[in-house]
């Protein structure tokens, strides 16, 4: 990792802090994928907040979190980095410190108190070999199970505590005219789904066994094999549309009630908080159905490129102290539909879903990571996506095969 020294980065800090204005403005070129509407409006109260401070944002949202992630690295690896890039905490983002290419942001880190004030797996995953190299600032879940209340009601059903009991429903649902499940056909969506199924089948513990140890049995066992047949026999209850669908689109046809139920992270909470629904009201959350509770959590963060120059490391350490600040903190999962990363800030004014959120993760039994970009390696994560997304799409392969598939992309990838 490209290191500065501790001591003249928080000096550079505190007197930007001290004589920001128009003209010291620190410039951060602001990199991310966050272009839908509750997207948008979260981000911005992070710069507001950052240009409150004097600080001057530039922004660069690229559609897709792989589109903008390559994007990110490719303008390093390039020479022209942006200041400031999205990004999730976990093996991934250690992987790009590994090759040199962030910058740290402890002088902020020590001075707010990092270390006590986030939760220990957070920390240790936005850690590499001791240095903060991201600011990460949220806790997404993934296994959400979204749903309209009036297409439930139309059915004559209640909301699924099980996976039969969900496909039971389902049925009920395409009688009523109803599409079932508004997927994004979109292989990171899919994998969502797909873990949703994992975890509601095999419990979890069997889902942290998995993807910790990526274990040739567990990958081959019958457990798996049951996890591969209830997530086939959930390919007849998508419509024609799917294959492509952005994930807010889906959340969309949830909030019309053109779908009855979306398997999604809850920023699907920030899109339906956007339309003017509370959640918990017309469009209901419970985690999708499972033998036991448990949260997968992603937690969103930004990463710092390696750049020379005073001016954009104080534009970053600025950066990174802005979007812990707790006010900032407090507006922003508000919109965004995930919980503050940080443990002193008040969760009160939350809705519903995100209390529900909160009190989950006080049982650490709870806690799982996603194999998005949190607890697997790159290639390992890609792996699972391709081979998830390609079992989903075939129309004539067994979930015998897809299991298999799914083995030996994993195995292959390790
Ligand atoms: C991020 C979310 C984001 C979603 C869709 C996920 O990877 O963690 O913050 O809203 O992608 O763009």
């Amino acid at each position: 990792m490209k290191k500065f020294s501790k001591v003249a980065a928080l000096a550079t800090f505190l007197s930007a802090g001290v004589s920001a204005g128009a003209l010291h403005a620190q410039t951060a070129e602001v990199l991310h994928w966050w272009t839908s509407g509750s997207e948008q409006a979260a981000l911005a109260e992070i710069r507001v907040a950052f240009e409150a401070q004097g600080g001057k944002w530039v922004d660069t949202p690229i559609a897709g979190g792989g589109n903008a992630r390559a994007a990110a690295v490719n303008r390093m690896l390039g020479g022209d980095p942006a200041t400031v890039f999205q990004f999730s905490i976990g093996q991934q983002l250690r992987e790009l410190a590994d090759q040199g290419l962030l910058a740290d942001v402890n002088a902020v880190a020590e001075e707010e108190n990092w270390d006590e004030k986030l939760p220990p797996l957070i920390v240790q995953a936005a850690k590499y070999d001791g240095d903060y190299i991201a600011a990460p600032i949220n806790i997404h879940g993934e296994n959400w199970m979204f749903y309209n209340k009036e297409a439930l009601e139309k059915a004559g059903i209640e909301v699924p505590k099980s996976w039969p009991e969900f496909i039971d429903a389902a049925k009920k649902l395409e009688d009523a005219g109803i599409v079932p499940i508004g997927l994004g056909g979109q292989p990171w969506q899919e994998r969502i789904l797909f873990n949703s199924v994992l975890l509601g089948v095999g419990g979890r513990e069997f889902y942290a066994q998995l993807y910790s140890t990526l274990d040739d049995e567990l990958l081959a066992s019958d457990t798996m094999r049951k996890v591969f047949e209830t997530f086939a026999a959930l390919k007849p209850f998508v419509d024609e549309a799917s294959p492509g669908r952005n994930w807010n689109e889906a959340t969309n046809m949830v909030i019309r009630g053109d779908a009855a139920f979306q398997f999604m992270g809850d920023w699907a909470k920030g899109e339906i908080i956007a339309a003017g629904v509370e959640p918990g009201t017309t469009v209901g959350c419970a985690f999708a159905p499972a033998v036991d509770t448990a949260y997968i959590m992603t937690v969103d963060a930004f990463a710092f490129s390696a750049m020379d120059g005073d001016e954009a490391q104080a534009a970053q350490q600025k950066m990174a102290q802005v979007m812990l600040e707790p006010d900032v903190q407090i507006a922003f999962n508000k919109k965004k539909g995930s919980i503050p990363a940080l443990l002193d800030v008040p969760g009160d004014s939350f809705d519903a879903c995100a209390q529900k959120a909160m009190t989950t993760l006080q049982d650490k039994e709870t806690h799982l990571v996603s194999t998005g970009l949190f607890g697997v390696p790159s290639a390992v994560s890609g792996a699972i996506d391709d081979s998830i997304s390609n079992f989903w799409n075939s129309a004539d392969m067994s979930p015998e095969q897809g299991q298999e598939e799914f083995r030996q992309a994993i195995s292959y990838a390790k």
